[in-house]
């Protein structure tokens, strides 16, 4: 057997005594269930009530089911700006004969916001927008918090747009692509949660990341047989995921049924700004004016191409990153996705 802790919470209706004590005896039973825990086995109890809650002490239902030898304490969970309330948490530890991964963590009534990756299957975030708008930065923030998987789309374009390079091939000749694409093998997995991309079994996620391979990407890009076989594999990432896929089309190609879409921009002064700090970061030389320059190109070939351009789908939220900061733009996008999971 092995130790474990196991997570939960409910909300209620109505600060009573009685309402209290009833959703803490749901929220404890259905635990212990749905995990078989048995009595001698739980170690110990703690309870978290949200601010709002002060009728009676949820611990009361842990003796109303017969748990009366085990350490049991009642806390007022950190009252957090904007936070679900009348919400009940708990954390039971105990011994248990399952893995890890076979755990139930159980999240009831309007509580199941607070884990949309346990309660929910199959949703989808699209965020799209031109380079450097913080797509990426934001969409890993966010899928770490809800524990979702995040895909970096345009990280194909510039694997498509590697192999031409290393090749010799043009990345604007449409014929020479076409000739070749079916020897460019293109593989995404997840090392702790970390998209990485795979070029014929070589991991080439740094090896993306240069100014020539971007300005590759934005030209393999406009041809048709590259998205074609690009849109497949970010489907086929969407269809059992929770997920958050950022690129250019998400919203009005990829994935144009997503539960949430945002359209992410930013003045090009500040992206060319950020985009410096970000080569600099890793000891890459950057020149700004080159850089605003190359991110105008891109901008310009990513709008006008005439397949998938880049556009806000009309669905979308639009949200101007110039002056606000990753964790302003991610809680912005997390407040709608949680209010957007039913
Ligand atoms: O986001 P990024 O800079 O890594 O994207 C590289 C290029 O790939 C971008 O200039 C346009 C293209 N792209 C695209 O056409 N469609 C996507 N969904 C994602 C990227």
């Amino acid at each position: 057997m092995e130790i474990y802790s196991i997570r939960g919470a409910i909300t209620i209706e109505e600060n009573t005594s009685e309402n209290i004590i009833k959703n803490s005896e749901y929220l404890l039973k259905e635990i212990i269930k749905q995990n078989k825990i048995e009595n001698e086995n739980i170690i110990n109890i703690i309870f978290s009530a949200t601010k709002d809650i002060d009728k009676a002490y949820p611990a009361i239902a842990t003796r109303n089911i017969g748990i009366t030898d085990s350490s049991i304490m009642c806390l007022q969970e950190m009252n957090v700006e904007d936070s679900l309330p009348m919400c009940i948490r708990v954390m039971i530890t105990a011994k248990l004969d399952l893995a890890k991964k076979d755990i139930k963590h159980i999240y009831l009534k309007n509580a199941k916001k607070l884990r949309p990756d346990l309660s929910i299957k199959g949703f989808s975030v699209a965020i799209d927008g031109p380079a450097g708008s913080g797509k990426s930065t934001v969409s890993k923030r966010i899928a770490k918090e809800l524990n979702f998987i995040y895909v970096d789309t345009g990280a194909m374009f510039r694997t498509v747009a590697l192999y031409c390079i290393n090749k010799g091939i043009d990345c604007s000749n449409a014929n020479m692509v076409a000739n070749n694409i079916e020897y460019i093998n293109i593989e995404i997995r997840f090392l702790d949660g970390i998209q990485q991309i795979y070029l014929n079994g070589e991991n080439v996620t740094e090896k993306i990341r240069t100014q020539e391979v971007a300005k590759g990407s934005s030209l393999v890009a406009k041809i048709p047989c590259v998205r074609e076989k690009l849109l497949k594999i970010q489907r086929d990432l969407a269809k059992d995921n929770n997920i958050i896929m950022d690129g250019r089309d998400v919203g009005t190609n990829v994935l144009k049924d997503a539960n949430v879409k945002i359209y992410l921009d930013a003045d090009v002064e500040e992206r060319a700004k950020r985009r410096c700090k970000e080569l600099l970061e890793r000891d890459i030389i950057a020149d700004y004016q080159q850089i605003k320059q190359s991110i105008e190109e891109r901008d310009y070939q990513d709008k006008n191409r005439d397949i998938a351009p880049l556009k806000k789908a009309e669905d979308a939220i639009v949200i101007n990153s110039t002056s606000l900061n990753i964790d302003e733009v991610a809680n912005l996008i997390i407040k709608n996705i949680k209010e957007n999971i039913k």
